[in-house]
């Protein structure tokens, strides 16, 4: 598929999550390329003034750059009490709508947000389907810098193949936004991701892991079909 098929598929996608935004939300503003276009959509409904009184929880650096950008508010945990609904994007989704997320290296953020949401909605375009998680995807694992080495090892003797997260553009490894660093682990069969999400956050160093159990309320997949754009709920 043509990258800017993808594209459109993603915009599609965002646009149709932000739609469902009402008036008066605390909104949990998710991370990455997908992400990015819901938030682009609900700064313009909100420049429009089809939306008022929006407080965004951004996930990440890069979500509380787009929100400003956009003219999102933002707002904090400490200072709500709830989230009515979050919008983000995953690596894969399972049929009984688990995921794996943090190809952004915003899972930990992500799973405190979209955890707490009334409302999660997914957004993904249909590449990111699998019908068993780790098919396509490691699992992302946030590390404590000084915890690396010994969790590598914990992840080998578990039969997970680490390998420490680069950066692009940026010599060594990535840094999180919590400044931690990130293993991607591939596991060859996961036959039970909630045990695995269990596992892998009692390791010592470990700070939490890509696999997002009993979150997702809705998955929305865009999709090409004809040459044409469009939105499924899964
Ligand atoms: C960020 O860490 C991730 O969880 C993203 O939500 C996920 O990687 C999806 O990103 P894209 O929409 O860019 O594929």
């Amino acid at each position: 598929m043509s990258a800017d098929a993808v594209k459109l598929m993603k915009q599609q996608v965002g646009k149709a999550a932000a739609d469902r935004v009402q008036s008066g939300s605390i909104v949990g503003l998710g991370t990455g390329s997908t992400t990015a276009f819901a938030i682009q959509f609900l700064g313009d409904r909100i420049k429009s003034g089809e939306l008022t009184n929006i407080k965004g929880i951004p996930t990440s650096f890069q979500a509380s750059v787009l929100a400003k950008q956009y003219g999102i508010p933002l707002t904090t945990l400490d200072e709500i009490d709830h989230i009515d609904i979050a919008i983000d994007g995953a690596d894969e989704v399972d049929p009984q709508k688990q995921l794996i997320k943090g190809g952004g290296a915003a899972h930990t953020r992500e799973k405190v947000v979209d955890g707490l949401a009334e409302l999660f909605i997914v957004v993904v375009d249909q590449s990111k389907l699998v019908s068993q998680l780790g098919s396509t995807f490691p699992v992302p694992v946030e590390v404590l810098p000084m915890a690396v080495t010994p969790v590598t090892r914990t992840l080998e003797k578990m039969g997970g193949q680490p390998e420490l997260r680069m950066g692009i553009k940026k010599d060594g490894p990535v840094i999180t936004d919590q400044g931690n660093m990130v293993l991607d682990v591939t596991f060859s069969n996961i036959t039970n991701p909630a045990e695995l999400e269990k596992v892998l956050n009692n390791i010592p160093g470990v700070l939490e892991n890509g696999i997002f159990v009993d979150l997702a309320d809705i998955i929305l997949v865009g999709e090409i079909h004809d040459g044409q754009p469009t939105i499924r709920e899964l």
